[in-house]
């Protein structure tokens, strides 16, 4: 049975050691800030926000949420922005994405001081990464590296293959592990022969949104699987097809009326690695508290450090 990379046991270590930091800064004056900004009723945004704002609660963190209507436009949105730049108490400015077709994403993003990017989503930062130099990372690839770090797996040396482009995972998640010292591949739709490419890596990480689309013929035999998908499937032959007809699963999906599966096929997976992450539970996890990492880490800049 290959090693199952248990991304709430390292969250729980990552908050935990955030505590001590949470409260240096509230003793010198004011607990770090948090404003997350969400626009209209995505349901999944509407989910992950909430989950920010409890993190942040439980941890001691002040958080505000603003929710503007899906008509707000860009100049109203990018108004709001600047207020929170403005605003002291305010050390990090989380824009949740997506947002509403008419309004222009590069713009806001290009508006939030990067000194209050928590998502590390401004050029700037990417900049910064590129670099190699210090500045908030995207957290879900920053979450990605904490989990193979913490789960002493190597990644100097080692084939990595990226599956997935997006500005969000893929590329940074390719530029970290290049930091490292992986020899990184990343692919993307029209890579040719992509099982093939797949299989020469001994990280591979999956995060292009499909449902189950990494199958064995993708894993090389005793590889680092990270699967960075969460696909809701809500279609019961499709959930039966994915999970093998498993009645524990069917079961789940009957009493939810969804199934939660990622990019990789997930029986296909444990026959096949030598370690994965599990979805639920394995990526997901660290997108948060790598929020929280990056909150806590713009107070402490912001303060001069503490
Ligand atoms: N939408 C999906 N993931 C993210 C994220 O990490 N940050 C923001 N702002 N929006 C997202």
């Amino acid at each position: 049975m290959p090693r199952i990379l248990d991304g709430n046991r390292v969250r729980d270590d990552i908050k935990e050691e955030l505590k001590p930091r949470i409260q240096a800064l509230s003793a010198s004056g004011r607990p770090p800030g948090l404003a997350v900004v969400l626009v209209g009723h995505n349901p999944a945004s509407e989910i992950y926000v909430r989950s920010k704002i409890k993190t942040c609660h439980d941890l001691g963190i002040y958080s505000e949420s603003i929710a503007p209507p899906d008509s707000i436009t860009t100049e109203e949105l990018l108004g709001i922005v600047e207020q929170l730049n403005a605003r002291e108490d305010i050390d990090g400015i989380l824009v949740q994405l997506p947002l509403p077709a008419h309004v222009d994403t590069k713009r806001i993003l290009l508006a939030i001081h990067p000194a209050k990017d928590v998502d590390g989503f401004h050029p700037y930062n990417v900049g910064a990464l590129v670099a190699g130099l210090p500045a908030p990372r995207a957290c879900t690839p920053a979450g990605i590296i904490e989990l193979l770090k913490r789960s002493a797996i190597p990644i100097a040396g080692k084939r990595a293959v990226v599956v997935g482009r997006s500005d969000i995972v893929g590329k940074p998640v390719a530029m970290l592990l290049l930091h490292e010292h992986a020899t990184v591949t990343i692919c993307h739709s029209k890579t040719p022969d992509l099982p093939g490419v797949c299989r020469g890596a001994e990280i591979l990480v999956a995060a292009i949104g499909r449902p189950a689309m990494i199958t064995a013929d993708f894993i090389q035999p005793g590889a680092t699987v990270i699967d960075v998908g969460t696909n809701h499937i809500k279609d019961r032959a499709e959930a039966a097809r994915i999970f093998r007809n498993s009645p524990e699963k069917l079961a789940s999906f009957d009493k939810r009326g969804s199934l939660l599966v990622g990019d990789v096929d997930p029986v296909d997976v444990v026959e096949r690695a030598g370690a994965y992450t599990p979805v639920p539970g394995g990526v997901g996890p660290l997108t948060i508290a790598m929020l929280m990492v990056n909150t806590v880490a713009a107070a402490e800049q912001r303060r001069g450090g503490v």
